[in-house]
């Protein structure tokens, strides 16, 4: 499954009802340390930066930050007009823009924190977009990027491809693990964020998803792109085989699924 496919990516963005599945899995079942302060530590804002915020889904960041009392212009961006939509309903007192982070509706040098959390991965041209995140940003202004290492949640793959593996009807699920990491994990993205400000400093969290059940795991991966694909006998099918994997492995105890993010920031010199 490709990151990039756009019509995989409005199909899925449409609404924030499949990120919101695997938002709340992360809030409910993450052990370990959580992305949100990881985040802050590399912002440190003093509350008063024009931030805008590039693929902002649903609008949570930036609804967080006005909740705790920043006082300076916040926008989010996003090209799904339903993202747009739930934000700007959730978070009345942010300014919310349909946009591509490739054509951003904003003045050069105008913003002072630039933010894409889990969304490069998903652009055309990564470097394309960049280009047009150093346009927008301010000399002295900062950028910081969230995203997926490469072996995010390898233990999730290795059962979708193990479900694949155990009968031809289900061979499309070894397409779940899908094509992020090449498209921008910390790897590369090192590389393109360095080419795009001349800097960057790298930060790792690592936490888990723990699963004592099969249910939670399965609507994640219902979720997923992949899925969205499967006829409705192959997914009918996939339920019953991922089932039975998850209570192979849950049979053993609690069910660890490791998580590594990565924190790219850089600044506009
Ligand atoms: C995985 S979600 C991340 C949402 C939010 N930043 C978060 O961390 O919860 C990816 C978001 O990027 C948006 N997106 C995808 N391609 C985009 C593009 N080219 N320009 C702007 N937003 C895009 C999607 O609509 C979606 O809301």
């Amino acid at each position: 499954m490709t990151a990039r496919n756009p019509t995989d990516v409005a199909a899925q963005y449409a609404t924030d009802a499949h990120l919101r599945t695997r938002m709340l899995t992360h809030e409910r079942y993450t052990v370990g340390p959580e992305l949100e302060p990881a985040v802050d530590a590399a912002l440190a804002l003093t509350g008063t930066e024009r931030v805008l915020d590039v693929g902002c889904g649903p609008g949570g960041f930036l609804g967080r930050l006005r909740q705790q009392g920043h006082t300076g212009p916040l926008t989010g961006a996003d090209l799904s007009p339903g993202m747009v939509a739930t934000a700007q309903a959730a978070h009345p007192d942010v300014v919310y823009v349909q946009a591509s982070a490739d054509a951003l509706p904003v003045v050069d040098a105008s913003v002072d924190v630039l933010t894409a959390r889990h969304m490069l991965y998903h652009v055309p041209s990564v470097p394309d977009a960049l280009r047009e995140f150093r346009r927008v940003l301010r000399p002295g202004g900062r950028f910081l990027a969230v995203t997926n290492t490469d072996g995010y949640m390898a233990q999730l793959w290795a059962l979708t491809d193990e479900a694949a593996r155990s009968e031809p009807s289900l061979t499309a699920l070894s397409r779940t693990r899908g094509d992020f990491a090449t498209a921008f994990s910390e790897v590369n993205g090192e590389a393109w964020v360095r080419e795009a400000f001349g800097n960057v400093h790298v930060t790792l969290t690592d936490s888990a998803l723990v699963f004592t059940e099969a249910a939670p795991v399965l609507a994640y991966i219902e979720s997923l792109m992949a899925w969205q694909r499967l006829g409705e006998g192959q997914q009918e099918r996939g339920r019953a085989v991922l089932t039975r994997l998850l209570e192979d492995r849950l049979a053993a105890g609690p069910w660890r699924v490791s998580k590594r993010m990565a924190l790219l920031s850089a600044a506009h010199t």
